[in-house]
């Protein structure tokens, strides 16, 4: 299991520190959520502070949007190259030119489903995706109550992605913690996101480390 602690939970004073602790600590990608106060009621960060992010970050960064123009987020943050930048299927008219784009510019693309949206959205779009990030909360905010319903949608979407593309990996974004770590795994889930269980906890490489299993 792949872990991309949340920055949404470091300490915004403190950024650099926090984005170089985590690397520091032995976590697979740093992972960054970026809200536009429209398609989620939260408003979080844009290029100038991710750069910033990048600049202090050792792991590759997995940019997750939570936007209503993704085109226009894409092109922002493309010069960051990121490892992943990922997009929200109910926001997007045309995903197919989306994850086109996306790879053009040199970067891997990934698809979000929120809670109710179901797996079988994918079955076309599956061969052309890096990764697929499901959604165990609703998005806009960390420290939520994981969404156990994303267990046997990540079981449907494993059996999906092993009959179309088995190279696409699957990620959980929301309450993740040593609680469903190993329920998680079972389903055949790749990477997990942890922001409050990682950022909380005293030792972050002991809390990194107990979800790399
Ligand atoms: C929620 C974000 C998550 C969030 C996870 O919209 O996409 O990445 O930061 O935080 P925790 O792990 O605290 O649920
Ligand atoms: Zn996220």
């Amino acid at each position: 299991m792949q872990v991309a602690p949340s920055i949404l939970s470091a300490d915004f004073g403190n950024l650099a520190r926090d984005v170089k602790e985590i690397c520091d600590s032995g976590c697979n990608f740093v992972h960054v959520d970026v809200m536009d106060g429209h398609f989620v009621p939260n408003l979080t960060i844009g290029p100038v502070v991710v750069s910033a992010i990048a600049k202090a970050a050792t792991k590759p960064l997995d940019i997750h949007l939570m936007v209503e123009n993704n085109t226009f987020f894409v092109e922002l943050f493309a010069p960051l190259k990121p490892a992943y930048i990922s997009f929200h299927i109910e926001e997007e008219k045309h995903p197919h030119r989306l994850i086109q784009k996306i790879r053009s510019l040199g970067i891997k693309p990934a698809i979000v489903l929120n809670p109710n949206t179901i797996p079988e959205e994918l079955e076309y779009l599956l061969a052309d995706l890096d990764m697929v990030l499901l959604m165990s909360v609703n998005p806009g905010f960390g420290g939520q109550s994981f969404i156990n319903t994303v267990l046997p949608k990540a079981k449907k979407l494993n059996e999906m992605r092993n009959r179309l593309n088995p190279n696409c990996l699957i990620e959980v974004d929301g309450g993740v913690s040593d609680k469903n770590i190993q329920a998680l795994k079972d389903v055949g889930v790749d990477v997990v996101v942890a922001g409050s269980y990682v950022f909380k906890h005293q030792n972050k490489a002991q809390a990194i480390k107990s979800l790399q299993i």
